[in-house]
């Protein structure tokens, strides 16, 4: 049973949740020493001391160290009966089955009733100065009930086009109080891609801003939704609220929401909202990605597992302690805005910060004036944002005070060593652990990172390093391919190098992608059955430890968005004076990898380079989004092949490195003088 909101009767009694799972685990009452003050759910794990042992045992004995931990961490309204129902072969991921939750009531209520004092979210708007806001139960419950009430119900799928505010995690944690999915677009992304994914989501609801503001910039989100909505005519409503005072042309499908000023619409709301009661497996949110080929996949992640993973690492790979303000500086619209601005951070009832500007907006001193003036302990942002602040000089570090961090946080690429370095040395004063975390949106949460481990544990810089609880990676020889694909076995020895693999599942796995269960299939888990392939390649070195190597497929890292360089193409090859083109990633001094795309014209076409690059780059930016818009566009009369007609990326790449003694072996070019020119054009173009 569900106690409403605002009830001062004690809702969650963690009291229970812990004696569920002290019985569970037959407690003895003998105290485990440091491993059971370090997790107390551990507590009673025979023959346990360490975290390392903790660790062995979550992935030997996977199925008691989860029930254990997802009996603690989590408030259920029924027990689960089935820990895990997994088959990698099939794709097949299930856990918690029979157990039923809601995940607002474990981000919100029990929070409000165990610690009502503890502020939820704080806002960093894109104007300097910051907004505190405390009421987030009742905003998502009056949200809740204005979607109830306009029909949005139990299973429907809600896009969410907004900025990163509070009304976007109110909407977020609207949909799951009443059992919807949602949906969140990056608000970055242009009209077609908004649309894309509103019709491949079957979305009838969208909410949205009339403008977002960032970088001191305005952007029109609503006219973007209007234009999506050309080609959307699903969408029966789009909620509209207000970010600026600039009033939007509303049209009959629209919905003001704003809080204040005339439209009333949320107030008239009830503050309580009976929150639906979800099966485990019920999904709780798409979010599109892209992959090496075809259109962006919606990856479904479910309610218990996602939240219990997400939170479980937010806890342990930070040292969050209760009271910690936690300061993650990703987008809400990427996975890690997901799980470590919202979900994660909630579900521990941590004060999480909302950051809406940029790094370097109004000065690149931004992120440590934050730091100081939120009190932020545990700061989580990416090396791209880190590479282009230590360009700018320490200074701008120096000027504020950080001494409540205590851990830093790097993700969504590889840190070079000199950005680590700065980072820890600079912005940490040399005494906070940077932990360098690497996943991706279809594990759901971090799944290697440097701690948890023992506090004094070594940290090696660019290193992700060790496994989490429950991770159990294996490195795959990539060299074997069978019918085109690559296959291979298990590398068992150290100071290796393979396909990053996961050889078990873990409740944060996605569980397929949204109405294309072959397609999970293909790209994850036939590679190497019964594994997860991930797509990335990693080096274990002689200690064991993990550092990843990049991608093994056409997907680049453009300041850690991730991009297929096929979906440019696509692009770029509908202007009509295209023939083909060819698009690599190369090393890019503060994006980590730029976009770079060799150009075919059709025969007989004569335009000026200049012009056409233009055009090509506005329609990257019209059709994606600014980010993948090409750095450089090369012409070219030819792009190398094979004799079967396949491009040879893999010379192309090389090119544009300027490593010419890489090349490799040219032998199955079906014309070598291509090459030549190629690389007579890069040089031209530097
Ligand atoms: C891809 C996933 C992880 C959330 C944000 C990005 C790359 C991610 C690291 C890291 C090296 C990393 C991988 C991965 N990546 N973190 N710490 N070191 N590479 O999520 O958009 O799904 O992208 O980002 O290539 O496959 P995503």
């Amino acid at each position: 049973m569900w106690l409403p909101c605002g009830c001062t009767s004690k809702y969650v009694a963690s009291s229970f949740a812990r004696r569920t799972l002290a019985s569970y685990l037959h407690v003895s009452g003998r105290s485990r020493c440091n491993v059971a003050a370090f997790m107390p759910e551990a507590a009673g794990l025979e023959g346990v001391s360490g975290r390392a042992a903790l660790r062995e045992l979550s992935v030997s004995n996977s199925e008691s160290f989860w029930a254990a931990v997802a009996r603690h961490r989590l408030c259920w309204s029924t027990p689960f009966h089935t820990v895990q129902d997994c088959d990698l072969s099939r794709g097949k991921i299930k856990w918690f089955e029979g157990g039923k939750l809601n995940v607002s009531v474990n981000c919100l209520d029990r929070h409000v009733h165990t610690c009502p004092e503890r502020v939820a979210l704080i806002w960093e708007r894109d104007e300097r100065g910051w907004c505190c806001t405390d009421e987030l139960l009742e905003m998502t419950c009056r949200l809740g009930n204005l979607l109830r009430r306009h029909g949005v119900k139990r299973g429907d799928c809600v896009t969410i086009y907004m900025p990163t505010c509070p009304l976007a995690v109110a909407s977020m944690l609207a949909c799951a109080r009443i059992g919807a999915a949602h949906n969140v677009v990056f608000a970055g992304f242009s009209a077609d891609a908004l649309a894309e994914r509103i019709r491949d989501a079957q979305s009838s609801t969208v909410i949205t801003v009339n403008q977002g503001v960032r970088g001191g910039k305005v952007t029109e989100l609503k006219k973007t939704v209007d234009t999506a909505m050309q080609s959307c005519p699903t969408v029966k409503q789009v909620f509209v609220a207000m970010r600026t005072d600039n009033p939007v042309t509303m049209t009959a499908r629209d919905i003001a929401m704003e809080e204040v000023r005339e439209q009333k619409e949320m107030l008239k709301e009830d503050v309580v909202c009976e929150p639906a009661v979800m099966n485990s497996e019920d999904v709780l949110f798409l979010l599109y990605t892209s992959g090496s080929t075809g259109k962006p996949k919606g990856l479904v992640h479910t309610q218990a597992g996602y939240l219990l993973y997400a939170a479980l690492t937010h806890r342990y790979v930070f040292s969050y302690h209760d009271g910690d303000v936690f300061g993650c500086v990703a987008d809400i619209g990427w996975i890690t805005g997901h799980s470590y601005v919202v979900y994660g951070p909630l579900a521990n009832g941590a004060t999480t910060v909302l950051f809406e500007s940029t790094p370097i907006y109004p000065d690149p001193g931004r992120y440590w004036d934050m730091v100081e003036r939120l009190k932020i302990n545990q700061f989580y942002g990416a090396p791209t944002a880190i590479r282009l602040l230590l360009k700018y000089g320490d200074q701008w570090v120096n000027k504020y005070d950080r001494s409540t961090l205590k851990t830093l946080g790097s993700v969504g690429e590889p840190i070079n060593t000199e950005a680590w370095e700065w980072y820890h040395r600079v912005v940490g004063d040399g005494r906070c652990p940077v932990v360098d975390t690497w996943w991706q949106t279809e594990t759901g949460g971090i799944c290697i990172a440097p701690r948890p481990s023992d506090p004094d544990a070594e940290i090696v810089p660019g290193m992700a390093m060790r496994p989490f609880f429950g991770i159990n990676p294996v490195l795959m020889d990539t060299e074997v391919i069978v019918f085109g694909f690559l296959q291979g076995e298990v590398l068992t020895s150290n100071n290796t190098s393979g396909a990053l693999c996961m050889a078990q599942p873990w409740p944060g796995m996605a569980r397929t992608i949204h109405n294309n269960h072959q397609r999970f299939i293909d790209t994850y888990f036939q590679p190497y059955p019964g594994y997860f392939f991930t797509g990335d390649g990693a080096y274990r070195s002689e200690e064991g430890y993990y550092q990843i190597t990049g991608r093994l497929d056409d997907v680049i890292n453009v300041s850690g968005h991730r991009i297929g360089t096929a979906e440019i193409e696509d692009v770029v090859n509908q202007c009509p004076a295209v023939a083909e083109s060819a698009v690599v990633g190369y090393t890019h001094s503060i994006k980590g990898q730029g976009v770079y795309a060799f150009v075919v014209l059709k025969k007989g076409i004569d335009v000026q380079e200049a012009d056409l690059s233009r055009q090509l780059n506005g329609m990257v930016s019209e059709k994606i989004a600014k980010y993948a818009s090409p750095d450089f566009i090369q012409f070219a009369k030819r792009l190398p092949k094979t004799r079967s007609g396949k491009i040879m990326r893999r010379v192309l790449r090389k090119v544009v490195e300027s490593d010419l003694e890489g090349l490799g072996d040219l032998s199955t070019l079906d014309d070598p003088a291509a090459v030549q020119e190629i690389i007579q054009g890069h040089e031209k173009l530097l």
